[in-house]
């Protein structure tokens, strides 16, 4: 067992929306440490599956765990190696994507995600990237500090913050940077003061906005007629992007491309909640790609029965690869 065991978060829920068949081709686009990958595989009966995630570190695990030739493990970021299955035409019944970080990552001091324990300032999720926490930290203006945290932390004191980072350069390790951001905000509560802060800059560092919205977009592409996507997020900032792009897709009408299978994301029952804290933000969003659009009846002039061409041309056609 890895040391940091990871404990796939809504797994139940998952299994229920998804609901993974016999035969079954699937694809998960954050593998991470194959919670979530071995209880799909296991009712799919490890039919052909491509399994991604960015950090070399879990897709070493996975090669170890996972020795079926059917599985395609890639160690790439989900929206290049998405770009790529497109590209070859490739299309999955199932689709997962459990955003943001696995517990390994929040556990080992060396991969500087974590404000409680000391460690580098590092958060790369793929360590062979050259930008890293510590780079941003003391090498961005103060404003571009500000924005970050702002936008990427939701932090009202982010200018605060910014200028007691500044002042205090250069700022090595996580504990310090942490102690810099519980003097500036002052702030007492139930989370950690400089929650927001890391949460901004591990989202700087890995741009995962830039990476979900670029991709969310190509997954409802790679999804078969009929089959069904699964994303779970972790903070308000992505489940705005899986919300608006399943709303797009899910339109009334004949243009729309997905059934919404979640009308409200779904989350961790209490159980869950007190066994697994990362459970405590996730939400769970669910939808199946329509299979064949219902041709809409209309009569012309004469009186004659006739399909409504206009809604069958144009670019927003059901995509056909
Ligand atoms: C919450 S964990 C997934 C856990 C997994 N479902 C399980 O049950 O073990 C998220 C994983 O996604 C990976 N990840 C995050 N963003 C990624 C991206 N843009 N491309 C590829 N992998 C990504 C992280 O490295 C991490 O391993």
């Amino acid at each position: 067992m890895h040391r940091n065991k990871h404990h796939p978060v809504l797994l139940a829920e998952v299994l229920t929306y998804l609901a993974p068949e016999e035969g079954q081709t699937y694809l998960d686009l954050t593998a991470g440490y194959g919670g979530h990958a071995k209880a799909i595989l296991a009712k799919t009966k490890n039919s052909p599956a491509v399994l991604i995630d960015r950090d070399k570190s879990a897709i070493d695990y996975l090669k170890n765990q996972i020795k079926t030739k059917n599985v395609n493990l890639i160690h790439q970021d989900f929206l290049s190696a998405s770009q790529k299955l497109l590209k070859d035409k490739t299309q999955f019944d199932l689709i997962l994507a459990d955003l943001g970080v696995s517990s390994p990552h929040l556990n080992t001091a060396s991969r500087g995600f974590s404000f409680a324990i000391e460690g580098p300032l590092d958060m790369r999720m793929d360590q062979s990237q050259t930008l890293t926490a510590e780079q941003i930290v003391n090498g961005y203006s103060e404003k571009q500090l500000a924005q970050a945290i702002r936008s990427y932390g939701e932090e009202p004191k982010a200018k605060k913050i910014a200028k007691s980072i500044v002042r205090n350069r250069p700022v090595i390790s996580s504990k310090e940077l942490a102690n810099i951001v519980t003097t500036a905000v002052r702030r007492r509560g139930k989370t950690h003061p400089a929650t927001k802060t890391f949460q901004a800059l591990r989202i700087e560092v890995n741009q995962e906005l830039q990476q979900l919205e670029a991709a969310l977009p190509l997954w409802l592409e790679l999804l078969s007629p009929g089959g069904r996507i699964a994303i779970i997020s972790f903070h308000s900032l992505e489940d705005r992007l899986v919300k608006k792009a399943f709303k797009e897709a899910g339109g009334q009408g004949y243009d729309a491309t997905l059934k919404l299978l979640t009308k409200q994301p779904v989350t961790s029952d209490k159980n869950e909640l007190f066994t697994n804290p990362r459970a405590r933000s996730a939400k769970l969003r669910a939808a199946v790609k329509i299979k064949t659009r219902p041709q809409p009846v209309t009569s012309n002039r004469l009186g004659r029965k006739g399909t409504h061409a206009h809604a069958y041309s144009g670019k927003k056609q059901f995509p056909r690869l």
